[in-house]
């Protein structure tokens, strides 16, 4: 049945007509204001909206131009809608609608990158199913010749978006898997992984193009087909697996990549302009938004595909860390200093995001600034667990735009400030990016907390790390006083001690 949805999909791909050409257009146009409204704070509700008009009218068109119908004996002869398929595309829509409204409602901000991971394995499974409808019944989907064989660039769009189809979805399962902790986010590193992994590939790209030009149809075809299938599920797997969980958040945005370019494939077998579209558009956001991740953590991309980051360092993670002397403080000790700084510049991380500190912090934002304390919000690019991950929590709690600052916006301002107050962030002001070659964060941008007068700097506890999982010169130093407390509770306890 799933067959005769999608051949009923491509019935008529051949001749869309010039309203719905120019509807695709309309939505490629919302998908594009979307991504435009999504990179800033300030305007992300106005880009969902977009992004869901958009969608919207892609879907309303494609049903339109391919309604299911009944057909008669005689040639094409309209008997009726075909209320079987029409039933089962509802369906479809429903249970897709409740299962993503629940989730949706449900997830926490700090889980959304597996959830991503998760969603984009059904893209390409998606892509899979597509690629091999089209293949086992070329003829609906209007990919035939007059001699009945499917056409040579059908079968590389077929081959290309079953490979890559099939590459997201088993790359995203182990992502999915690594980052909800269901498998060790430790790189599993295989003897010879490079030689295996170059060599299934160049299998894939050799059996695409030996199936382009075959033209034969038959058994060999089916086994190549298949064999493409398979081997792109056992490269997914492959390359993902080395990976360290430091470096999964730039696997899910070069998966969200691959899983816009299958769909993108699977357009054009389709003829949907609006999935050729939207594919372009996923796969290169997807692929800028991994360059950009990676030169923020100063990471090169072909060594986070390659794989094998964070072996070492799980390694010594779980070694013992020479104790060393450090300063604590309390609450009201903070609030005293606070009320008599003049600048304050506050570096929030992924601790603030797990213990949901933002709406205290704006008021203690608030309140200082009552008191006549210029306070001003410090994001670096990889703060959290995912891009913008600060950025949307802080805009939650209506902190103003005007505050907040990037890091090479506000990285010299540290020199002039009297307090750096770090809530729940770690990696993100470890000097040890900046001196420490042997150091797993070596070379990423690291913001100057050092240069502040005061650095107050608040985790639940000594023994706790970062994501990198790493020691941190900045709890030594003389400048430094620890707040050892969640940071929600310490936030309001400082709030308290302000009023
Ligand atoms: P982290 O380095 O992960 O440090 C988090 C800090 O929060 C720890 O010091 C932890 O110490 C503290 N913490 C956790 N729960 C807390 C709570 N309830 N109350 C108070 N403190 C709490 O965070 P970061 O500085 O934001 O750095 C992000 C890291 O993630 C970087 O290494 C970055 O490369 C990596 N990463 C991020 C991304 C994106 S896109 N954002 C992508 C890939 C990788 P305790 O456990 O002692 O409390």
């Amino acid at each position: 049945m799933t067959f005769s949805i999608l051949a009923s999909a491509a019935q008529g791909a051949a001749a869309t007509p010039a309203w719905a050409m120019l509807a695709y257009l309309v939505s490629g146009v919302f998908f594009i204001l979307a991504l435009r409204g999504l990179s800033s704070p300030a305007t992300s509700r106005a880009g969902n909206r977009y992004g869901m008009i958009g969608m919207v009218i892609a879907v309303a068109t494609t049903l339109v131009t391919h309604w299911p119908m009944r057909l008669g004996d005689a040639a094409n002869s309209y008997v009726g809608p075909d209320l079987e398929t029409i039933g089962l595309i509802a369906a479809a829509i429903a249970i897709g609608a409740v299962i993503g409204l629940t989730i949706a409602r449900k997830i926490a901000m700090t889980a959304m990158p597996e959830l991503v991971a998760g969603f984009h394995s059904l893209v390409g499974l998606a892509a899979v199913v597509v690629g091999l409808a089209a293949w086992l019944d070329p003829a609906s989907f209007g990919i035939t010749d007059a001699a009945g064989q499917i056409l040579t660039v059908s079968r590389v769009e077929l081959g290309l978006g079953i490979a890559i189809g099939a590459i997201t979805f088993s790359g995203s399962v182990i992502a999915f898997l690594k980052l909800s902790g269901r498998m060790s986010g430790n790189p599993i590193l295989l003897p010879m992984r490079h030689v295996v992994n170059l060599g299934t590939l160049v299998a894939i790209l050799g059996l695409i193009a030996a199936y382009a030009v075959s033209g034969a149809g038959g058994a060999g075809e089916g086994q190549m087909i298949i064999w493409i299938t398979v081997l792109a599920f056992v490269i997914g797997f492959l390359l993902i697996i080395p990976i360290g969980g430091a470096d999964m958040p730039v696997v899910v945005s070069m998966l969200n990549s691959y899983s816009g370019w299958a769909a993108a494939a699977m357009g054009f077998t389709l003829s949907n302009t609006a999935m050729i579209i939207t594919g372009a558009l996923v796969g290169s956001s997807g692929a800028i938004l991994s360059y950009i991740m990676c030169r923020a953590m100063n990471r090169s991309f072909i060594s986070v595909i390659a794989g094998g980051f964070g072996a070492d360092e799980a390694a010594g993670s779980g070694e013992a860390r020479e104790a060393r002397p450090y300063k604590q403080g309390s609450a009201a000790d903070a609030a005293f200093m606070l009320e008599q700084a003049e600048k304050v510049i506050i570096i929030p991380g992924y601790g603030m995001a797990v213990a949901q500190a933002q709406h205290a912090l704006r008021e203690m934002c608030d309140m200082l600034e009552e008191k006549g304390v210029e306070v001003k919000f410090a994001i670096h690019p990889v703060a959290g667990r995912m891009p913008g991950h600060m950025n949307v929590l802080l805009a939650e709690a209506s902190v103003d735009y005007d505050k907040v600052f990037e890091l090479e916006d506000i990285n010299s301002e540290f020199a002039q400030a009297d307090v750096a107050f770090i809530i729940g962030a770690n990696d993100v002001v470890n000097p040890a990016a900046k001196t420490d070659k042997s150091s797993p964060i070596y070379g990423m941008p690291v913001f100057d907390v050092d240069k502040a007068k005061q650095v107050f700097f608040i985790k639940r506890s000594m023994g706790g790390v970062g994501y990198a999982g790493v020691d941190n010169d900045v709890f030594y130093m003389d400048q430094t006083m620890m707040l050892l407390s969640d940071a929600k509770k310490m936030v309001e306890e400082i709030v308290k001690g302000l009023d």
